[in-house]
């Protein structure tokens, strides 16, 4: 594979560098530091990642990839953007905290801009999407409690729904109101009053709407679920129940949201708009920041003191995300994720006719989901001995999420890394013969196959 980097850094940029297996036969202390003194909450790759330059991210090895992983949605510039280094530069010579006791330069500007895309008028930073969703459950539990209902009593309207097949967090509220079960059973009994309505199912979400609920919480686009759409009719019957029983709709952006599927934000196909929206991962191009948005009608039932948070809207972070609203803006980057996604989902479909177990590619914008019928862990394998990065959801669905400033090229170089990874690599176990996921809705929103 050729390098298009001719860069004259230091670091050799190639991807022939060493196979992962003899770079284990010398350990690095590093790697071996983490594995003894980490807890042992993820399986890490054995690659020391050092640093990155727009869409391609390189090992201590000098091995490069292409990264269609963008730290999990986060890198939506990819690696080293001139404008952002600049910001981070001067703000950290600056002031990289100052405490939401006091006001700093960008907050207010930030929670502006926010609210001129979003639709919603108020902003309440935090450090992450979890955060965000613990928040949000504290604002519906909130507003949910009449003025006549004494503060420490269980409030009539008190119950959260959530869909099957969500993923929220792993803060104790986010968790509670995810479905998945190897992320809730362990930690049981989790946060009471959850209940979980069957994906695009508008009977189910009938039949548990009542007046005791006080929020739906929907991710529009469901991302570590394997990139399911909420369909138009789902949302459009929850923001009139949501609305007919005084309860609020609130939609998890946080993977979806901020340009992801071309528009600013995922919910944005619809006509109907939420009462809450939150989103993280692009917001500070990969510093932490999440954020709750919500309308004023919401916002007037919170005080001081009722909410709050030490390092969320700190002015580092702050004017960082205020930086990378503007780039998505002076860019043009909602064009160029539907223009380069449409790219990728013909370029997929070609190869969904050429591989058979490819069952279906799903997905908006950069937000791409390709399931297969066999396992998809070996793929991801293959893909970064061949310097490409992606990850596999509920096992069986692959998933590109690649930066909003990708090039043609890169797309091609993409469908044809991905096309020898499909050719090369040996099947695992296949899938059951029915969806894992039974979702009423797939075949209407399968993009390709
Ligand atoms: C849709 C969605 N909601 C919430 C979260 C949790 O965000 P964080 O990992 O920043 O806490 C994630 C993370 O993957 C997510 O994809």
């Amino acid at each position: 594979m050729k390098s298009s980097s001719k860069k004259k850094s230091a670091v050799k940029h190639t991807r022939k560098a060493k196979p992962v297996s003899a770079r284990l036969a010398k350990p690095d202390t590093r790697v071996l530091d983490a594995e003894k003194f980490l807890l042992p909450t993820y399986k890490r790759q054995p690659v020391v990642m050092t640093h990155g330059r727009g869409a391609y991210v390189f090992d201590s090895s000098g091995k490069k990839y292409l990264d269609f992983l963008g730290g999990i949605a986060v890198n939506a510039l990819g690696h080293a953007h001139p404008r952002i280094v600049k910001v981070i530069r001067r703000e950290a010579a600056r002031a990289i905290h100052l405490s939401n006791l006091f006001h700093n330069a960008y907050q207010g500007p930030l929670a502006r801009k926010l609210a001129s895309w979003s639709g919603m008028d108020r902003v309440f930073f935090t450090n992450s999407g979890t955060e965000a969703i613990d928040g949000a459950m504290k604002l519906a539990r909130l507003y949910g409690r009449k003025p006549d209902e004494a503060a420490g009593t269980t409030a009539k309207k008190h119950r959260f729904l959530a869909l099957d097949n969500s993923f929220h967090g792993r803060t104790f509220g986010a968790v509670s109101v995810t479905s998945t079960e190897k992320y809730r059973l362990p930690f049981a009994p989790l946060a009471p009053g959850v209940e979980f309505v069957r994906f695009n199912d508008v009977a189910d979400l009938e039949a548990k709407f009542d007046d005791t609920v006080c929020s739906i919480l929907i991710e529009t686009v469901q991302g570590e679920g394997g990139i399911y759409p909420v369909s138009e009719a789902f949302w459009n019957r929850a923001r009139a129940l949501a609305t007919q029983h005084g309860a609020l709709l609130i939609a998890d952006e946080i993977q979806c949201g901020l340009g992801r599927t071309g528009r600013y934000f995922a919910y944005q196909r619809f006509s109907a708009k939420p009462d809450i929206v939150l989103i993280a991962k692009p917001l500070a191009a990969g510093l932490p920041l999440g954020a709750i948005l919500t309308s004023e009608d919401v916002a007037t039932r919170v005080s001081p003191g009722m909410h709050g948070t030490t390092f969320g809207g700190g002015p580092l972070a702050c004017a960082t995300a205020l930086e990378f609203l503007q780039i998505v803006e002076d860019e043009k980057l909602l064009e160029n994720i539907r223009v380069r996604g449409a790219e990728l989902r013909e370029g997929l479909a070609k190869l969904a006719a050429k591989f058979d177990f490819i069952r279906e590619v799903r997905g908006e914008g950069l937000m791409i989901g390709v399931e297969l019928s066999v396992e998809g862990g070996p793929f991801v394998s293959e893909a970064m001995q061949r310097g490409l990065l992606i990850n596999c959801t509920h096992d069986f669905t692959l998933r590109f999420l690649p930066p909003f400033l990708i090039t043609r090229a890169q797309v091609r170089e993409f469908l044809k890394l991905l096309e020898l990874v499909l050719a090369t690599t040996p099947q695992q176990a296949s899938a059951p013969d029915s969806a894992k996921f039974p979702d009423p809705a797939r075949v209407a929103h399968a993009t390709a196959r």
